[in-house]
């Protein structure tokens, strides 16, 4: 693969057993989203896209196929375009909007960033059959930890992308600065495209998004983002030895309506004690007790603006679907 920093084994595993110690030591016991994302999860989440419930993908996909032209025509004195992608994940939905730059026949670089290897090799391998012309340059990072470093083209405009409403599983303070970090040396003119998933309906707001359809693309009926929230606890059986019986956990979706989230959490059945053989110690779980593995914002127009105006960009355009469920926002840098 080429371009791609692998990161080192030692140095993501210990990442590894500092996110679960501190996680469970905590109180509610929580752990950090990143963590769903090894060979197992990067391939559960692809099962996730292709959900009915999950409506995220399918309606972010069709706003790219539909607006990607104008997303994609910038302004002559730029010939070539640089697109940055943060957590890409196989970057299958981008392949709609690089088609559309493709169109404008503006030369292309794109650099999809992932903390998954595996996503990133799948992304490069079909890409790169499809763009033979792309000069592709995978970047392996955990962008929570370390701020990108990114090649500077003089005669491209960039485009910063962050899809799958990813943002909305951080901390707003957490996206901001990733957002800030990812853009620190964009220049006046240069772009970012938010997709950000909606908030239900609630005071006449323009949606009749339920918390039902909410939960529902939380819990599918197939069960497949049940998995992909145990592939945590068989992560830690992996590369930690954790003993979890992972039968002794049940997958929740909650909505916290104060934090404008869908929660995911892993409920403990029984009073139980697991142990962490790296960890050297065991965690002791209540019976009802549950870790917090994953929220995801859902965020009104305004909030959303708010996001692109704290990262540094003015909301210049936002695209959504006829119901109002599902949002791109297109901000330029002042
Ligand atoms: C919800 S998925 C979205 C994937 C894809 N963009 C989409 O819209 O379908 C989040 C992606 O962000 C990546 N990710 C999560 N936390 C990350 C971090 N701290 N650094 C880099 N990538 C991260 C995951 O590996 C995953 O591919």
């Amino acid at each position: 693969m080429r371009e791609l920093r692998v990161i080192d084994e030692t140095e993501s595993g210990d990442a590894v057993a500092e996110a679960v110690r501190e996680g469970l030591l905590a109180y509610p016991k929580t752990l950090p989203p990143w963590l769903f994302y090894d060979e197992q999860g990067s391939a559960l989440f692809e099962q996730i896209t292709a959900l009915p419930e999950y409506y995220l993908t399918r309606m972010e996909r069709e706003l790219l196929h539909r607006h990607g032209r104008e997303i994609a025509a910038g302004r002559d004195e730029w010939r070539r375009m640089s697109v940055v992608e943060l957590g890409a994940g196989s970057a299958q939905k981008t392949a709609w909007l690089l088609r559309a730059l493709d169109a404008e026949g503006r030369g292309i670089s794109y650099l999809p960033m992932d903390i998954s290897a595996t996503a990133l090799r799948e992304a490069e391998e079909q890409l790169g059959r499809e763009f033979p012309q792309l000069r592709l340059r995978p970047v392996l990072t955990d962008f929570m930890r370390e701020r990108p470093t990114l090649p500077i083209d003089a005669e491209a405009q960039r485009l910063l992308l962050w899809l799958g409403s990813s943002a909305g599983n951080f901390e707003m303070e957490d996206a901001v600065k990733i957002l800030r970090d990812a853009s620190a040396e964009m220049r006046e003119g240069d772009l970012l495209l938010l997709g950000l998933d909606g908030a239900p309906e609630a005071n006449g707001r323009e949606t009749d998004k339920k918390i039902s359809d909410l939960l529902r693309a939380y819990d599918d009926a197939a069960g497949v983002t049940a998995a992909f929230n145990r592939n945590l606890l068989k992560r830690m059986g992996r590369e930690l030895g954790a003993e979890f019986c992972v039968e002794q956990f049940e997958h929740e979706a909650r909505w916290n309506g104060r934090t404008s989230c869908v929660e995911m959490h892993l409920v403990s059945k029984i009073a139980q004690s697991v142990f962490v053989r790296e960890l050297e110690r065991s965690f002791d779980f209540q019976a009802g007790e549950s870790i917090h593995t994953e929220n995801s914002r859902k965020f009104t127009r305004d909030e959303a603006r708010a996001l692109v105006a704290a990262a540094g960009f003015s909301t210049v355009k936002s695209w959504h679907d006829p119901d109002g469920w599902y949002g791109l926002y297109l901000g330029q840098r002042v």
